[in-house]
């Protein structure tokens, strides 16, 4: 397959991309369903735009600097900022239909760390509103094509030129290239390299991944939020909106513990603030269950019916009624804050690669503000498509040389697979080495996959140390050469091997990102570094195995 515009994503960074440069030939490939697999439908709280005059641009874009311990690109988010509310009103274009206040206009409530009630709803399914009218408004694109169940497993790069990537049916197992003119990583972050995370199955990194394979430089990547509510156990996202509509935080003993971390904004705190403040309170032996009480037993049975719709919902089915009980909740993993180094045109160090959504890094600096991910989406996704269509209008390129290397690739991929497969031939193979070398141990994806998620949960979550993080970095070690060892069978475990591989290669990086800085900032917390220092005050930027600071 051949194309003008490659966007590698389904979520609503993709999904405006391809509506930007849809005049172009464009192919979004999804690994999994369109609209379902990205993270967009986990934003379910809001997405902040300056909209009342009363409010402006100064005041977002100082909350999020602030939000973000100040290491943001401060030319991003003055491009997030002004471009937030005329997405918005792109939005209500394709279909998304945003909550109005009684004159008409559209209501914003308020969300953690912002010192305006600048954040727009629907309901409590925000995400999946901006979702449906984003696709509702694809469908009718002729020149955009959905491929679904569709892994991208590398990205053809040739003398830093990116000429498309190289994909897995995830039904058949083929392996089959895409060569685009342009290609735009909308992939998402990472939260499933964490057992307990708010995200999708299918964000295990595989951007990151691809990128930094090569040689793309990745930003912030030790940063990586954790939602202060999740349901226990699970993680499941309990929204943001549950404290924007005036739900409180209890320890077991019914204290509002926020006093105690900040006592300004309380719930309203930054994400990363009530984020370690539930930890704490579940260490120091003041939580319940494993979390702690998110009480809106208070509020009108009204405003938890139509506001948090789908958070009643959601507790009704596991048989608590918050309308008349608490919920509890725990710190899930979220987001991704670092991601791939873009420019102001969402442009890589790669000539034809752009990257948008939560894969791109530098935006959101230490911390993200709930309310700026969906911004994020559209004001970037727009702009990497526009950037994407520009590309593909001047470049050319000599589709036989990119096919000869791509095929060559492709062959390496289906020898390194069929070395890995649980048939006799590879028995045979391997019983002859164990006789000859002692080497007995072969090893299943998915147990590497699950032991991969406690070393990043046990070490590299809400708090970290030196000690940790050595100990994480030197049994991912173990992993990576377990991983040489995996057998695996059938088209499952093949796309599970590809994941296993690229959540080694982030995981990685964000320990030796987290080793790095020595200082804490944000969703970064060092335990043996408890304080945020100047000196420190810059990005962390890794590519081709060397970390640099840049101030
Ligand atoms: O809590 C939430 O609804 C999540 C929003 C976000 O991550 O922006």
């Amino acid at each position: 397959m051949i194309t003008d515009v490659l966007i590698i994503g389904g979520g609503g960074a993709a999904a405006r991309c391809a509506i930007e440069c849809s005049n172009k030939n464009v192919i979004i490939a999804v690994k999994g369903l369109f609209g379902k697999s990205g993270c967009t439908v986990m934003a379910e709280g809001g997405y902040n735009a300056v909209l009342n005059p009363e409010d402006d641009f100064k005041k977002h874009f100082e909350d999020t600097m602030k939000g973000g311990g100040y290491i943001n690109n401060p030319k991003l988010v003055e491009i997030l900022v002004k471009n937030a509310p005329k997405e918005l009103k792109n939005l209500e274009k394709f279909g998304s239909i945003f909550d109005r206040n009684d004159d008409g206009t559209i209501a914003q409530r308020p969300f953690g760390g912002q010192s305006f009630n600048r954040t727009c709803y629907s309901g409590d399914r925000t995400g999946h509103e901006l979702m449906a009218g984003l696709m509702e408004y694809i469908n009718k694109l002729e020149k955009v094509k959905i491929l679904e169940d569709t892994m991208a497993i590398k990205l053809i790069v040739r003398d830093d030129r990116c000429y498309g990537a190289l994909f897995l049916n995830m039904i058949t197992g083929d392996i089959f290239p895409i060569y685009a003119k342009s290609t735009v990583l909308a992939t998402g972050g990472a939260g499933q390299l964490y057992p307990i995370t708010s995200n999708p199955v299918q964000k295990v990194g595989d951007g990151f991944a691809m990128a930094y394979n090569e040689g793309v430089e990745l930003i912030d990547m030790e940063m990586v939020q954790f939602h202060p509510t999740g349901m226990v156990g699970t993680g499941v996202l309990v929204t943001e909106a549950v404290r924007g509509e005036g739900g409180i935080l209890y320890n077991k003993n019914k204290e509002r513990f926020m006093v105690n971390y900040d006592k300004d904004r309380l719930e309203l705190s930054t994400r990363d603030v009530v984020a370690k403040a539930i930890y704490n309170e579940i260490q120091e032996g003041r939580g319940v269950n494993g979390g702690v009480y998110l009480d809106v037993s208070h509020l009108d049975d009204e405003i938890i019916e139509e506001r948090l719709e789908t958070t009643f919902k959601q507790f009704m089915d596991i048989g608590v009624d918050i309308r008349k009980e608490p919920m509890i909740v725990a710190p899930t993993a979220h987001h991704s804050m670092g991601g791939v180094k873009i420019n102001e045109k969402c442009e890589t160090n790669i000539k034809g690669l752009f990257a948008c959504g939560e894969v791109a890094g530098g935006i959101h600096g230490a911390n993200r503000l709930g309310g700026n991910a969906l911004a994020d989406t559209q004001v970037f996704g727009a702009i990497a498509g526009r950037s994407a269509e520009e590309f593909a209008e001047e470049s050319q390129f000599n589709l036989k040389y990119i096919k000869e290397y791509a095929n060559r690739l492709i062959m390496d991929i289906k020898e390194e697979l069929a070395s890995k497969m649980d048939n006799e031939n590879n028995k045979n193979e391997n019983k002859n080495k164990n006789n000859n070398e002692n080497n007995a141990d072969v090893y299943n994806v998915f147990e590497l996959i699950n032991s991969l998620k406690s070393i990043m949960w046990d070490y590299v979550s809400i708090v970290r140390n030196e000690e940790g993080l050595k100990k994480a970095l030197s049994e991912i070690n173990d992993l990576k050469n377990k991983a040489e060892n995996v057998k695996i069978n059938g088209v499952v475990e093949i796309q599970k091997y590809f994941e296993l591989k690229n959540m080694i290669t982030v995981a990685e990086i964000i320990v030796r990102c987290a080793l790095e800085r020595k200082e804490s900032r944000g969703a970064h917390y060092r335990s043996d570094y408890p304080e945020t220092k100047e000196e420190w005050k810059g990005n962390l930027v890794v590519c081709n195995d060397e970390i640099k600071f840049l101030k």
